[in-house]
């Protein structure tokens, strides 16, 4: 396409140059009955799954439509969406946090035809573009990460698996009728961008060689020390080389040396210095993890713990994955009692019951060796079951 200046003029880059004026602020956006209603609400209900009644002090009423978005969207899309609020809620709509979409009505009736609408929409390869659901004890969306789409550190793609475990689970979306409601996420590194660390599944990209390294470059393009102090187990120290160069030149450079049994493959180094690359095709997989929640709902936050050691990559269909996340997902709703989070559960029966009833296998890499903190994690009492 031809060049269009936005008026932006190159030669006077400060000039007219509008600065710190943050987000819109929120109640520009708010539909009527919400504004109204700010901070008089009541009580609410689940009507049923995907539509939530809001009661307000005065009698109002709201009825929200949560349907499922696949995050990455094309603006096509996004007006797709911008054509249903105009059509059904006065233009406004909302995202939630876990990436679902929210239409607010003020009917009952306008929310059930608004309902049907979403769930009769369908790209042309047969999936839903607006499946309704995500509220109560259910399954909804998987909070996610960039993959092989963005980012240069994953060890697996986001997109790819998320689409994969969602069509796997796909009527739990639209029901609720697990004992309380599994939140799934997906971190494509151990960066863990997003909330893998404290959801009930989660799903992790992990690698399993140290990195290459890159030693012609290595002093040109990276801060030495900074490589070695990203590395949370001393693999890592500065050395002086001798190398041929790619032209055939022999010279000695400053670079790095990496204890290959003291590394667990955290990528880190990498992030920190491009001369440390560790993505592998058939290194790099998947790592489950499970227990974790944010909300203080009668039990504390807790992290997730490691409860499959490696998947592999399967692109573009990840079965293993697809099938191991459904074997989780079943064992916990054919036992655990109403209310209980994935993590209430495995703590009430016993990991290694968690371990039996799933069916997955437990290996000395979900034991924790990671400083002194790891001894908590054994167990010191004769309490537990044959
Ligand atoms: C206008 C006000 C509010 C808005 C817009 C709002 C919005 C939300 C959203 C978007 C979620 C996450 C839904 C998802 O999974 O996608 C959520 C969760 C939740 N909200 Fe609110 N909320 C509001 C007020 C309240 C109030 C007043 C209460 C309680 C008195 C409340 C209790 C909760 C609880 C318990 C959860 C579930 C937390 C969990 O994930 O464990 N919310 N809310
Ligand atoms: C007495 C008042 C309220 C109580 C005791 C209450 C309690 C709860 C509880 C226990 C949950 C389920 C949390 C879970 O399963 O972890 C929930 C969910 C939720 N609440 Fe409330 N709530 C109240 C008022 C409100 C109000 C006024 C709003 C919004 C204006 C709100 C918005 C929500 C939302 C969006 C969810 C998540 C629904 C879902 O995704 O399944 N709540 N609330
Ligand atoms: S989790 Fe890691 S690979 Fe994925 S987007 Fe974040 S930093 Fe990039
Ligand atoms: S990948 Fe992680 S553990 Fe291995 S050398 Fe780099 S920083 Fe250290």
């Amino acid at each position: 396409m031809a060049f269009v200046s936005s008026g932006y003029n190159p030669a006077k880059p400060m000039e007219n140059r509008i600065t710190d004026i943050g987000p819109r602020h929120f109640s520009e956006f708010l539909p009527p009955v919400i504004a109204k209603n700010k901070g008089k609400w009541l009580w609410h209900e689940i009507v049923e799954p995907g539509l939530l009644m809001h009661k307000a002090e005065g009698g109002d009423e709201v009825y929200t439509v949560r349907c499922g978005g696949a995050r990455l969207m094309s603006v096509g899309h996004v007006r797709a969406l911008c054509a249903i609020a105009d059509k059904f809620c006065g233009g406004h709509l909302r995202f939630t946090t876990r990436n679902n979409i929210e239409f607010m009505v003020e009917t009952l009736e306008e929310a059930k035809k608004l309902k049907e609408y979403l769930n009769a929409q369908k790209f042309d390869g047969g999936s839903h573009k607006f499946p309704v659901g995500g509220t109560g004890a259910g399954i909804t969306n998987i909070v996610h990460t960039q993959g092989w789409v963005h980012c240069h550190t994953p060890a697996t793609d986001a997109s790819g698996t998320v689409k994969v475990v969602l069509d796997e689970l796909f009527e739990e979306f639209g029901q609720m009728r697990m004992p309380a409601q599994v939140r799934i996420s997906m971190a494509c590194c151990l960066n863990m961008c997003g909330a893998v660390h404290c959801s009930d599944i989660a799903i992790l990209g992990y690698h399993r060689k140290p990195p290459i390294i890159d030693h012609e470059w290595l002093d040109n393009l990276c801060e030495i020390p900074l490589a070695v102090a990203a590395c949370p187990v001393g693999a890592i120290r500065p050395t002086k080389k001798e190398i041929v160069t790619e032209k055939g030149e022999t010279k000695t450079v400053n670079t790095v040396a990496i204890k290959n049994e003291r590394c667990m493959f955290c990528g880190n180094c990498y992030t920190m210095c491009p001369s440390l690359p560790l993505s592998d095709q058939t290194g790099d997989g998947l790592v489950i993890m499970a227990g974790g929640k944010v909300s203080n709902r009668i039990s504390n936050p807790k992290f997730s713990k490691v409860v499959v050691a490696f998947i592999p990559n399967e692109p573009p269909r990840w079965p293993t994955l697809a099938k191991t996340i459904r074997q989780i997902v079943e064992a916990y709703a054919s036992d655990a009692r109403k209310y209980e989070r994935v993590g209430d559960w495995a703590e009430r029966i016993g990991w290694e019951r968690f371990f039996e009833k799933t069916g997955l296998e437990f290996s000395e890499h979900m034991i924790d060796d990671f400083r002194d903190p790891a001894y908590y994690t054994w167990r010191q009492t004769t309490n537990f079951k044959f």
